[in-house]
C-alpha cells in the first residue's frame, strides 16, 4: 500500500510539474528566432532578446484560463489527497481527490485542443509547435490516469 501511495503521489507531482513547466515556459510556438508562450512572444535577433505581449483574443484567453485552472485543480487535488489520507475511513475511496484531478485533466485537454484547433488565429503559419505544447499533451494522460487511480483506490491500513 505504501508503495502504491508513493507511486501515485510521484505520478501526481510529476504531472503537476509538467503542467506547470508547460504553462510558464515560452515554447508553445517556435521558429528559429522566436518562441512564444500563451502570454508573450520573445524574439532573439543578433543576441538581443525582446519580448512582446502576445495575442489577446478570446480563444487564447480561454487556453490561458484552462491551463491555470488545471494547475489549480491538480494542486488542490494533491492537497485533498493528503487530507483524505488522514481522514478517510478504512476502505474509503479517494473520490474527491480523483474528481479534482479528473477535472484538471479535462481542463488541460480542452486547453490543448483549443490551442491546436484555433492557433491559426494568433500563430503565423511559419511557426511550429514547441515542447511546452507537447508537454501539455503529455501531462493530460498522466493527470487523467492519476485521477482514475484515485477514484478506484481504496484506503487500507
Ligand atoms: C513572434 O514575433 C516574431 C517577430 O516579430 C514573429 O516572426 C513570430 O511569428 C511571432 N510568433 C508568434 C507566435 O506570434
Amino acid at each position: 500500500m505504501l508503495i502504491l501511495l508513493c507511486g501515485i503521489v510521484f505520478l501526481h507531482v510529476a504531472a503537476l510539474a509538467l503542467l506547470f513547466v508547460s504553462t510558464v515556459v515560452s515554447a508553445w510556438a517556435v521558429n528559429p528566432t522566436s518562441s512564444a508562450d500563451l502570454w508573450f512572444n520573445c524574439t532573439t535577433i543578433n543576441g538581443v532578446n525582446s519580448c512582446q505581449p502576445g495575442d489577446t483574443g478570446v480563444w487564447i484567453q480561454a487556453v490561458q484560463a484552462l491551463m491555470i485552472l488545471s494547475i489549480i485543480f491538480s494542486f488542490l487535488s494533491l492537497f485533498l489527497f493528503f487530507c483524505q489520507l488522514f481522514t478517510l475511513q478504512k476502505g474509503g475511496r479517494f473520490f474527491l481527490t480523483g474528481a479534482f484531478q479528473v477535472f484538471a485533466s479535462l481542463f488541460v485537454m480542452s486547453g490543448a485542443i483549443i490551442y491546436t484547433v484555433m492557433n491559426a488565429e494568433w500563430v503565423p503559419p511559419s511557426e511550429s509547435f514547441g515542447f511546452a505544447y507537447i508537454l501539455a499533451w503529455v501531462a493530460f494522460p498522466l493527470i487523467l490516469i492519476s485521477g482514475l487511480i484515485y477514484v478506484i483506490l481504496r484506503k487500507r491500513e
